[in-house]
């Protein structure tokens, strides 16, 4: 091909066509150069990957992506580093595919990593090109993808390397509110890679290959002598379960992008928008009344919110995010009447519903991401109080609390309070009570809201009358009657304002569609202009 200057035997007036086709033979030559370096340039890593059951990086963008919507940005980009035996190697990519595509037609910024090229670790042209299209998915407002399958820094790069994770975790944080950005961890996700997934918004893991931690069972057995395979380590079954870290699991790859692509379908491309809207259903004249034999009417008797929630949403159909951790609490991301909300729910068939630190946790940073990217929230209320106890109280349980009450009262979406059973105490101020500045706060006519159940109201209040008492049981009884006919019922609250509306358990979908309609157009502080419209 010619050089840069080669100005050819006509003296620098070569025809354009003789000029082309040189030129077009090297460009295809490169590419296809390039492609063996990825999928066949290692035979023995791709079929290692594939026998792990993990697919290629390209395969992977594949099945994120809309068919043949991927543009590839940096294809030729390699490291420029030296030592270690590192200028032998130099794969194009450097062991990142970074670009762009469509998810249901709708732009995201995508970046997926090469377990075959240096094991997917990060050096400093694969950070730089990870930069490069984070800053994009920033400048054009657009979500933000990563498929992570890599043993971390790359150790040969030393602190170039470690400056490379430093630049994606500030762009991480200032991305942060701005578009959502989602980790998908298909493979080790070690040491440096694993704080990016922890700034994300969202963290998808798959069972059996994915693995996240900060160091991996050989260092820590050389630190502490404790011996752990990677996945008691950091499988993705810690994660769900106990860490909280992983917000989806799934079983394999081609599920897990399939969801990401869900997921994607219901957010906001950026703060300034809102979620697409689905088609409208008619649920404002929707009646439910499989709603009233959910829920039983004691207030002790448990039930699966969940199934509350699939006659509330639209098609049955919503997303739970940690399905597996703090179990206690349900956030789930949902359309009501062709509409996206974020619902959070207490789940009265696990703890009986008790809030606790790590269910406020949950639902704190649901409700904060909620309401940066404009999703309305509804609050389904079930709640008998904080969990009690020296194990939550030493755990902090105040601090993670105040995390919740926090993430409401700063919330600037439109919010609907559904009070269903029981609200107790400080639990029924952090559920979006309307003092903590709930928009509409409807509550089915069953309800008890009051600073503790009957019970333990009647054992407090009465306690010397009831010690005195002939027959306690009885007297009990008669009190606990007249505490629930005076105070815990909801028109005590409706009459003071602290409910909207007490409704028919069969018309809370209906209520709920009506009120978000209400709502629609509630707008929060105004943004920090750039700069007014001078008539010029
Ligand atoms: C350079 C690496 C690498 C790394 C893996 N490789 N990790 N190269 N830097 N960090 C290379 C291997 O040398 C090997 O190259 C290829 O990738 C495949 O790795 P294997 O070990 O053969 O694969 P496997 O047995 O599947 O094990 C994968 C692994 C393991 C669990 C990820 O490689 C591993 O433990 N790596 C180190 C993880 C780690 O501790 N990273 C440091 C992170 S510190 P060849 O040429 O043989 O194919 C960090 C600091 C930032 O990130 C902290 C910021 C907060």
């Amino acid at each position: 091909p010619p050089r840069t200057g080669d100005r050819g035997e006509t003296g620098g007036r070569q025809e354009p066509e003789a000029r082309t086709v040189p030129t077009m033979r090297s460009l295809r030559e490169r590419r296809d150069a390039l492609r063996d370096d990825i999928v066949t340039g290692n035979p023995a890593a791709v079929d290692r990957q594939h026998s792990l059951g993990k697919l290629t990086a390209r395969e992977r963008l594949g099945l994120l992506l809309d068919e043949d919507s991927f543009v590839e940005i940096d294809m030729y980009r390699r490291h420029r580093a030296h030592g270690l035996g590192l200028e032998e190697r130099r794969p194009h990519t450097d062991g990142v595919v970074t670009g762009s595509g469509t998810i249901h037609g709708r732009r995201v910024f995508v970046y997926a990593q090469d377990f075959t090229i240096f094991g997917g670790s990060l050096g400093e042209a694969h950070a730089l090109k990870i930069q490069k299209v984070m800053d994009l998915a920033v400048s054009t407002g657009n979500p933000f993808i990563g498929l992570i399958d890599s043993g971390g820094a790359r150790i040969q790069e030393g602190v170039l390397s470690l400056n490379g994770y430093g630049g994606i975790f500030q762009r991480n944080v200032q991305a942060s509110g701005v578009i959502p950005q989602i980790s998908v961890v298909l493979g080790p996700c070690a040491g440096g890679a694993a704080y990016s997934t922890a700034l994300a918004d969202f963290t998808f893991m798959v069972r059996d290959t994915a693995q996240l931690y900060l160091t991996g069972p050989d260092v820590v057995e050389a630190v502490s002598g404790e011996r752990v395979t990677h996945a008691e380590l950091g499988g993705a079954q810690v994660h769900a379960r106990r860490s909280g870290i992983a917000t989806f699991v799934h079983d394999d790859e081609e599920s897990c992008l399939e969801d990401v692509r869900y997921l994607v379908s219901m957010l906001p491309a950026n703060n300034m928008e809102p979620p697409p809207r689905g088609p409208s259903r008619d649920a404002s004249r929707d009646s439910r009344p499989r709603l009233a034999e959910i829920v039983p009417a004691d207030p002790k008797q448990p039930y699966d919110i969940r199934e509350v929630i699939a006659e509330i949403v639209d098609d049955g159909e919503f997303l739970e995010l940690h399905e597996a951790w703090a179990r206690n609490v349900v956030c789930a991301l949902a359309r009501v009447d062709g509409e996206v909300v974020g619902l959070v729910a207490n789940q009265p068939m696990v703890l009986a519903g008790v809030l606790d630190v790590d269910a406020s946790q949950k639902a704190a940073r649901f409700v904060r991401f909620c309401d940066a990217f404009n999703i309305p929230l509804v609050t389904l209320v079930d709640v008998p109080g904080f969990l009690p106890g020296t194990g939550q109280e030493h755990a902090g349980v105040i601090r993670h609390g105040a995390k919740l009450l926090y993430a409401y009262c700063e919330a600037t979406v439109p919010r609907i309070q559904v009070i269903l059973r029981k609200a107790y105490g400080g639990a029924y101020i952090v559920m979006d009570s309307r003092s903590i500045g709930t928009d509409l706060s409807l509550a089915w006519p069953s309800n008890e809201i009051a600073v503790m159940g009957a019970e333990g109201a009647v054992n407090v209040v009465y306690r010397k009358e009831l010690a005195a008492a002939g027959d306690p049981a009885r007297r009990r009884a008669e009190l606990i009657d007249t505490y629930r006919g005076e105070l815990a019922h909801p028109y005590f609250s409706a009459e003071r304002g602290l409910v909207d509306d007490v409704i028919d358990p069969a018309d809370t979908r209906s209520a709920v569609a009506r009120g978000l309609a209400m709502l629609r157009d509630k707008r929060g502080p105004v943004v920090r202009r750039k700069h007014g419209n001078v008539p010029l």
